[in-house]
This record gives structure tokens, sequence and C-alpha cells, in this order.
């Protein structure tokens, strides 16, 4: 199959979160299973044309851009390090030419609308540019939620996407691209399409909502979270709109870029390690400790966390919690960015719990690897999770994971039984401090004093996979069907 991808992150060329490493890894396993697919992205000012060999292709690509008229971009390419599958690059100063992706200073940029309308609408552009007529595209999130809705109405009659079908992966229902109406003017599309069973949602332009109704089929980042947003508490006021796309709706669970994520082969960690020997571990315990300036202590448990400091990922419930679990024997070490107030809050903590807490706030690659090798337990409280990574590393790395059972926590994760014992994590239900300070409590009388159970779940978290090869082979089968769909095979 052809499939064109549009996306606004790719590792390693630009990444804020797992959308990211979605974009960066999936195409490689689907052009192992001989699929032809591309992608095509923004050329962000961060991104650098030298270091990753992009050239510039002949001519410039013209994208329409309703009444603010057409919009001319050059197009590099590249391609996705070690494969061959195509990356294409706009570069349009006026909208990339900036520091951040979407903000700078927790500031979203004011023109976001349409700096993601122009990428979809580029993506429309662009195969007449690269002759290359796609049987399938593939938009992601918001930012080119258009895409369907461009294929749908502008695109319909022409002759590069004749059958063409689009699939739409949702991977966050909070973040949904929604803005003044006036955007309609800018997608071109007219506004037959501003109803309730369009693009229109509480007066404004909805993207996300446009790709849902408009996408010939949809899929998130898990099997759970395919459930919960088609739930009020989970939907972000979509949820009916989801519920009226359930028949097209699937479920895929991200894969692991175990190359990256193995500790047998990690060569961001001291020491590697395996199921059979973890003396390595110990090692990367003992060093991380070292690193984060906390009492380097075999004798006690220590519970890591990296990610974005949000809401989303229950930092608010971790804030609350966080006295009661540093008045047990433990240690605390924390990577990550996000709201300002949560610097702020575990900043202070670290001041008075030093040599409980280490918190480091910002992006760091190789010390969320020492993390995720040197902590017993790691820590994902999240509010909601359409699939989550780190969960999935900690359990190859033998790290515990402590988890609130929703989205794809709840699909990887195993709760320990003690009965059947059983299990490769422990789990909660209830989004609130109390049950997260309890399941700390149990990780912690487990660690002391059920060692033979200790021994076991980590042997069991170290054999779990969830392979990109699996994956991509599902998401083969949905690009299939949604070309049986568009093509009217039923
Ligand atoms: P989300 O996309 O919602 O942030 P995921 O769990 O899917 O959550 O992906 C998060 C990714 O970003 C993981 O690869 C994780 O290791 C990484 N990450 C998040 N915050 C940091 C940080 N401060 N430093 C290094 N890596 C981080
Ligand atoms: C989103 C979700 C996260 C998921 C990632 C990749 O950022 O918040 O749970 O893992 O997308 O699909």
């Amino acid at each position: 199959l052809k499939i064109l991808m549009a996306a606004s992150e790719c590792v390693p060329f630009a990444k804020e979160g797992g959308l990211a490493d979605v974009v960066g890894v999936l195409p490689k396993y689907l052009a192992r299973l001989g699929h032809d697919v591309r992608v095509v992205m923004p050329r962000y000012y961060r991104i650098d044309p030298v270091k990753y060999g992009l050239q510039r292709l002949p001519g410039v690509l013209v994208v329409p851009m309703g009444v603010i008229g057409n919009q001319y971009c050059a197009v590099h390419e590249g391609r996705l390090p070690g494969s061959e599958v195509p990356v294409y690059f706009l570069e349009h100063q006026g909208y990339y030419g900036r520091s951040g992706l979407y903000e700078e200073d927790n500031v979203g940029y004011m023109d976001n609308d349409n700096r993601f309308a122009f990428l979809s609408r580029a993506a429309m552009e662009l195969p007449k540019m690269i002759g290359f007529a796609p049987d399938l595209l593939h938009a992601h999130d918001w930012h080119t939620a258009a895409v369907p809705v461009f294929l749908n109405t502008l695109y319909r009659d022409d002759p590069l996407m004749a059958g063409t079908a689009s699939l739409l992966t949702v991977h966050n229902m909070q973040h949904q691209g929604n803005f003044y109406e006036g955007l309609m003017d800018v997608l071109g599309i007219g506004w037959e399409h501003f109803t309730f069973l369009g693009l229109e949602m509480n007066g404004e332009t909805n993207l996300l909502k446009g790709g849902i109704y408009h996408a010939t089929i949809l899929n998130t980042v898990s099997e759970g979270y395919a459930r919960e947003m088609q739930t009020p508490e989970y939907g972000w006021g979509l949820d009916g709109v989801v519920r009226e796309r359930a028949a097209d709706l699937y479920g895929i669970l991200n894969g692991v870029d175990y190359s990256e994520w193995s500790p047998e082969t990690d060569p961001l960690i001291p020491a590697g390690y395996s199921a059979a020997d973890l003396a390595g571990k110990k090692f990367c315990k003992e060093e991380l400790q070292r690193q984060l300036g906390l009492p380097v202590r075999d004798d006690v448990p220590v519970f890591g966390l990296v990610s974005r400091l949000v809401k989303q990922k229950g930092i608010d419930l971790l804030a609350e919690a966080i006295p009661r679990i540093l008045a047990l024997d433990v240690q605390v070490v924390m990577l990550g960015a996000g709201e300002p107030w949560a610097h702020f809050y575990f900043g202070d903590i670290m001041r008075a719990y030093p040599d409980r807490f280490s918190c480091r706030i910002g992006y760091d690659n190789q010390l969320a690897h020492r993390i995720e090798a040197g902590a017993d337990f790691f820590l994902m409280p999240s509010r909601f999770e359409p699939c989550g990574l780190n969960q999935m590393y900690s359990l190859r790395y033998g790290t515990l994971p402590i988890v609130r059972a929703t989205g794809g926590l709840d699909d990887s994760v195993e709760n320990f039984s003690e009965t059947a014992l059983t299990g490769t994590g422990f789990k909660f239900w209830a989004a609130d401090a109390g049950a997260l300070f309890d399941t700390v409590g149990w990780a912690v009388h487990t660690w002391y004093h059920r060692r033979d159970a200790m021994d076991l779940l980590i042997r069991n978290a170290m054999a779990q996979r969830f392979t990109w090869e699996d994956a991509a082979a599902k998401y083969e089968e949905l690009y299939l069907r949604a070309l049986r769909k568009r093509r009217g095979g039923g």
C-alpha cells in the first residue's frame, strides 16, 4: 500500500510526547511489511537540515489557505534514521521558524490554528508535487485532523485520491484544536460544514471533531481508551461524537522500540543487566542515588517518575500524596517539566526532604533511561492515559509500575495478586491521593517483607513484550479495512 502519514511530531526530529515516538517508529515497521510509507511534517526551526542531510526538492508547494490566500513553501526530503522511509519537511518561515513546536514559555502560539491547518492542507497538496497517489492518508491528533475533512470535501474528486481512504489516530481527547469560527474561512471547505454534525462545537471550529466525523475509520492507542473515550468522564465533550462512530473505532496498543529500551544493551545506563542477572540493576540504583544527591542505600526502595508535569499525568495527586509517601523510609526521584506550579512545589519538597526526594525539572533522555534502570518502582498515577510508554519501558527494566487502572496503563499492567502470585505491577482505581498513597504503601510493604513476591513480579515484568511488529500488523489490518470501506467492499 501507499501510505502518507501526516503529523506534528516525529522522533528524532521533533518530540514533545509519545506521539513523536509512534510517528517515528511505526512507519519503519510498515515499510518492513512491504508498504511504501512516507511522512510529512513541519520543518521546525529546531530541525537542523545539515545534521539530518535534508535535500530540497525542486519547485515550491502552493498551499491554498482560504481567505489568507495561497501560501508557498519549500519541501525538504530526509529519511527516518535507519530506514528508507522518506520524510517531507515543510519549510515555512512564518509558521515554523520559531523555537517551540506549539508554545513558548508556556504560552501557546496565537496562530496554531493556521499553522496546523497549513500542515494538513499541505499534506493534501504534497502528493501532486512528489507524484505519489496514496491509498491511505493517516492523520494523528487534532494537528492533522483536517486531513480526513479535506479528503471528504475539497479533494473528493482529486484524480490522485479517487479511492483514497483515511485513518485518524487519536492519541489524546483533551487537546482538540478548537478555535474561533473564522477558521472555517481558512479551511475553505464551506460554512455548510459548520454544524452540530460537522466541525462546530460550542460556537467554535473544532478540528478533532471534524476529523472524527470524516475519517474513514478511527483508532486510538489502546483498547481500554477506545472504550473510555466514549464516556463523558473521558470524552472531553466529544464522547457523543465518538459514540456515533463506535462501529469504526479500534484500539491498538503502541509498541516499544526495544532497540532503544532494553537493559541488556542500553548504552545510556551505567551497567547492563538481564532477568537472569540483576547485578547491574543494583549498580544502576547506586549510581542514580549518587547522581541525584541521595544517600546511597541499597536497603530502601526507590520510586521513579518521568513525565510531563500536567494534570493528565496525575501530578496533582502525587503532589497531595507526597508528604505522606516521604514519611515512609523510601526515596522518590522525579524528572519532568510542565506546569509552573509543579516546578515550584516539587522544588520546595526537595528542599524539605533532601535525603528522600530528588527532582530534576527539564527534559533529559539519558536521565529518563537511568531512572528506568535504577528505580525499584515506577509511578504513573495518570487521570487518563490513552497508551503510555513509560510503564512499558519500566516492565522491561524490571522496575515495577504503580499505575492508575486507566486506558493503556490498565491494558499493559497486570495487578499483583497475593493469592495467585501473579502480576507485573500494582494498580489502583480511584483518582485520588489516598488511593495512590495506599498503593505505594502496598508496594513498600511488598518490597520490605515479600522478597519472594518481588522476585517473581520482576521476572514476570521483564518477560512482557509490546512489539511494533504486532502493532504494525494491526495497523495494516486497519488500512485494509478502511480501503474496503472506502472502495465499497463492505
Ligand atoms: P505523553 O505522550 O502523554 O507525554 P507517553 O508515555 O506516551 O506520554 O510518552 C512520553 C514520552 O516522553 C516517553 O518516551 C518518556 O520517556 C518521554 N518523556 C516525558 N518527559 C520526559 C522528560 N522530562 N525527560 C525525558 N523524557 C521524557
Ligand atoms: C498521547 C497520550 C499517551 C500516548 C501517546 C502516544 O500523548 O497521552 O498516553 O502514549 O499519545 O500514543
